[in-house]
């Protein structure tokens, strides 16, 4: 199956370049208009969408974004793969500003989003105990590196609600729970992408220490977005060199068949 690759773009990453036949795209769904128009065409052969999550001119609050069009505008575009960019706050020392995270669980921590597809009439409980395809992010950890990043591999991100930054206390909190990036856009992204049957892997940009860090200052909006602005261009260079990689892949996960076994509403009720 040929393979067609999503790319969700966070605080600081509102496009990608190069791509061959450039279309902004308009897709409506039926939980409303994702994000913003979507960007598709060709990198070395390989279908590319982009999304830019917050919307151009960055309108959408974390709490606002509309998740579930967002996945699903993908998937009826022909998306296989969703490589989800997010800038994050670190929770430990070792992971600097301008480091790269590859994440590999979460702990959700969200509570006014809709989080699923399915609801009243329609039961499923997908698995979710390994939140991220393990394929598509050792793909996204190669071509990090190939783009110049300090990556880390495999990390826990605690998803807050937002918009405000967290208190000391919650900072400490989190740390305690032994949780590596702070972030407000991840969840339920990785959750509906799963649902979609889509690989999701999460490229955590890590933008500052938070709060709990003696020396340094708490974070702030300017210093998320000067962060994310100096690494666009590794961000960039890490999707640039998704696609020689992507090409030579047969997939080997479960993601697409995420839905196997996971439907409660008996047939006759779903007719
Ligand atoms: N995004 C970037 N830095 C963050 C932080 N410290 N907390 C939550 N979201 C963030």
């Amino acid at each position: 199956m040929d393979r067609m690759i999503g790319v969700i773009g966070g605080s600081g990453l509102y496009e990608i370049a190069g791509l061959e036949d450039p279309r902004w795209q308009r897709v409506e769904t039926p939980f409303g208009p994702p994000s913003d128009e979507i960007l598709t065409g060709r990198l070395e052969g390989v279908e590319m969408a982009f999304l830019p999550r917050h919307g151009r001119g960055h309108v959408h609050t974390p709490t606002s974004v509309p998740y579930r069009a967002n996945i699903f505008a993908l998937k009826a575009l022909g998306v296989t793969d969703v490589v989800a960019v997010s800038a994050v706050g670190s929770l430990k020392e070792a992971y600097a500003p301008g480091d790269f995270l590859i994440v590999d669980q979460f702990i959700d921590r969200t509570f006014a989003r809709e989080k699923s597809f399915f609801g009243a009439g329609l039961v499923g409980h997908v698995p979710f105990a390994h939140p991220v395809c393990p394929e598509l992010s050792a793909l996204c950890a190669g071509a990090a590196m190939l783009g110049g990043a300090r990556i880390h591999h495999g990390g826990t991100y605690v998803a807050m609600e937002g918009p405000q930054f967290s208190t000391l206390a919650e900072s400490r909190l989190y740390r305690s729970w032994g949780a590596d990036v702070i972030g407000m856009t991840a969840m339920p992204e990785a959750k509906l992408a799963r649902e979609a049957e889509l690989c999701y892997a999460c490229v955590a940009m890590i933008t500052d220490y938070d709060c709990w860090h003696p020396d340094h200052d708490a974070v702030h909006v300017a210093q998320v977005m000067a962060t994310a602005q100096a690494n666009a261009g590794r961000a960039r260079a890490l999707i640039a060199a998704l696609p020689g990689l992507i090409a030579a892949e047969a997939k080997g996960c479960a993601c697409g068949r995420a839905l196997d076994g996971a439907i409660m509403t008996a047939p006759s009720r779903r007719d």
